[in-house]
């Protein structure tokens, strides 16, 4: 890329407990490249909790976005043409510190913002794949999208990039935090999706025998919030007030996962055949889940459509994949925001 005709943009994520600030730089050509990645994590800080507690999420992000963009600022060398923020959905207090920075910046350079929505970001992160660029982008459409992580769990059809519809959406717990509150039960640390997929991989699936909520339903909806309280039970009864046995914890593990697997599965499988869609594409934290990925690669093997999921390590929040929907945003089109124009809203549409 010749740098003098280049312009880069500076992408800011604070939705949930992921500080993150990345820059994204483009030619005339749409090509273009990351040039920082900068991720600050609170999983010692939520750890004691089992899950996020969004005012000391807000006040970790106080801290780090500062710092994460000064970090930015330096490798840069430059004043960035435009900033991008996550606006929605999310946590209000952590969104408030994303946005307020975004517009301090904003007014600060008068440089214009990018407000953008942290579910297409999630679709936005396959932009990490190789040889994915913004032609062949633009092929993946019709595209179903499988959205799962701490907050959200969530079957979307993108009809092109502006253009999207919830057609599946969880009706209690969301997939990772089913996870998370398992991994309590299991007496596990905090994020308990890592610890889960670790100790599946040892134990023996078909163990125990717990339900696949909804399954049997025709709508694309989910409940996870009953295969908990059967993990609780479970637990309950084999430990007889004795701590669970390391075989135990493996055992139920891998049979917990094999339920969520599945269940996701047969949701997507049936939103396939209604929507009939190009591709298939798996995001958010619980994405990096290898039986997961697996079994959702296989479906769309059998169903003929692609399949496609960023690198694991950027199912998680970041705000590379913010900076990538902001760049799609502007190769579409859509116009840029002034300071003054934007605010936070945790229960943003999309
Ligand atoms: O997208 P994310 O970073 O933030 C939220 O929106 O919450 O997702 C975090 C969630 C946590 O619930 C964590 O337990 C789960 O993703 N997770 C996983 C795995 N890695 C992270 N769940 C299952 N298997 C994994 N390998
Ligand atoms: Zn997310």
């Amino acid at each position: 890329m010749n740098y003098k005709e280049t312009k880069t943009i500076l992408a800011i994520e604070s939705s949930c407990d992921d500080s993150g600030v990345a820059v994204l730089e483009f030619d005339k050509k749409n090509n273009f490249q990351m040039i920082a990645n900068l991720a600050a994590s609170q999983i010692e800080i939520h750890a004691p909790y089992g899950g996020v507690v969004p005012n000391l999420a807000a006040r970790q992000h106080q801290k780090n976005i500062p710092l994460l963009t000064e970090q930015a600022f330096k490798k840069l060398e430059k004043v960035p043409d435009f900033f991008a923020v996550t606006h929605g959905p999310g946590l209000i207090p952590a969104l408030l510190v994303g946005v307020s920075a975004a517009k301090a910046l904003s007014f600060y350079f008068k440089k214009p913002i990018i407000p953008v929505n942290h579910l297409k970001g999630h679709l936005a992160a396959v932009l990490d794949q190789p040889g994915v660029n913004l032609k062949n982008f633009k092929e993946i459409f019709p595209a179903l999208v499988l959205l799962v992580s701490g907050g959200h769990t969530e079957l979307v059809i993108f009809r092109n990039w502006q253009e999207a519809k919830i057609i599946g959406t969880t009706q209690d717990d969301a997939a990772g935090e089913a996870f998370d509150k398992v991994a309590k039960l299991l007496n596990l640390s905090y994020p308990g999706g890592p610890i889960i997929s670790k100790l599946a991989q040892h134990g023996n699936s078909q163990a125990f025998d717990l339900p696949r909520p909804m399954i049997g339903q025709p709508n694309l909806n989910f409940s996870f919030s009953g295969l908990k309280t059967a993990v609780f039970y479970l637990v309950k009864k084999i430990n007889k007030g004795q701590k669970i046995s390391l075989k135990q914890q493996k055992d139920i593990a891998a049979s917990f996962q094999r339920a969520v697997v599945e269940t996701l599965r047969a949701k997507t499988k049936k939103a396939i055949l209604q929507t009939n869609p190009k591709s298939l594409v798996l995001g958010g934290g619980v994405a990096a889940n290898q039986d997961l990925r697996h079994s959702l690669e296989f479906l769309a093997k059998k169903e003929n459509i692609e399949f496609l999921a960023p690198d694991p390590k950027n199912c998680t929040d970041n705000a590379q994949m913010i900076a990538q929907a902001a760049f799609l945003d502007l190769a579409h089109g859509v116009k840029t925001k002034k300071w003054s124009e934007i605010s936070a809203n945790a229960n943003l549409s999309l």
